[in-house]
């Protein structure tokens, strides 16, 4: 099965050691059958351009502004992303939702924003530890993707993608370990995500929609969580700063 592969580098790399990694990229995915997708920094996405434009690998913006454009000082548009070739853009991942307070209602404009300027929104849900500790993670998540795609058109929805990202799970390592996240608890959350698509939208757009799962995706247990049936692909954190293992896990066919 095709999966979608995306590389999160987070605030990693400068732009010149991210030169050396596109083209080891661009390289090591020919011939992969998934479809790969690597998120650098802003400052890294002319590089990107040069680097990725002709190969199999697509890129995309770890975040943007809701706004199109004017006294936004810092800001980075949707246009301008866009103007230096990214397919994608990162929205609503827990570092901004929980470091830099973005609310689902900023999400929410963002993703409008990102949509109406061409780009695909990869979307990250997730509940924290406290959270399923409580055993409010079902709701919780129907509640972030409620908020988040609310006034989003079902034919827009071709370009979202959901990834679900326990808090709890990212940069732990505590995947497919009996402390940590099961496949089996993977499978159930991407049936509430798909059901929660349904009662929004429709059965239609809830069995097309592209599910990602994201946190500490790794060398060590990629074949596992990726051989899951239910997910279409995976959102890699820290394993995706090594280029050589991340591309062990994009070439994989599974
Ligand atoms: P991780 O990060 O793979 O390091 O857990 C995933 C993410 O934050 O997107």
């Amino acid at each position: 099965m095709k999966k979608l592969i995306v590389a999160n580098l987070k605030m990693n790399t400068t732009p010149s050691e991210f030169k050396t990694y596109a083209m080891t990229i661009a390289t090591k995915a020919k011939g992969s059958k998934n479809n790969i997708v690597v998120c650098p920094p802003f400052t890294h996405l002319a590089v990107a351009k040069e680097i990725l434009t002709s190969s199999k690998v697509s890129y995309g913006a770890q975040n943007m502004s809701a706004e199109e454009e004017g006294s936004f000082t810092g800001e980075v548009s949707a246009k301008m992303v866009k103007d230096l070739g990214a397919e994608y853009v990162i929205l609503g991942h827990s570092d901004v939702r929980n470091k830099f307070k973005e609310t689902d209602k900023l999400i929410n404009r963002k993703i409008k924003t990102a949509l109406a300027n061409g780009i695909k929104v990869i979307l990250c849900v997730g509940e924290s530890l406290q959270t399923r500790e409580s055993k409010q993670t079902q709701n919780f998540v129907r509640k972030q993707l409620d908020d988040d795609l609310k006034g989003i058109y079902e034919n827009e929805l071709e370009g979202v993608i959901i990834a679900y990202e326990p808090v709890w799970a990212i940069s732990t390592n505590k995947t497919s370990s009996s402390k940590g996240i099961t496949n089996k608890d993977i499978s159930k959350m991407v049936e509430v995500i798909r059901k929660e698509i349904e009662a929004q939208f429709s059965a239609k757009a809830a069995k097309k929609i592209t599910v990602l799962y994201g946190g500490s995706v790794g060398l060590n247990n990629y074949k596992k969580i990726l051989s899951n049936e239910s997910i279409d692909g995976a959102l890699i954190g820290a394993a995706s700063l090594d280029v050589d293992a991340f591309s062990v896990i994009a070439r994989e066919n599974y």
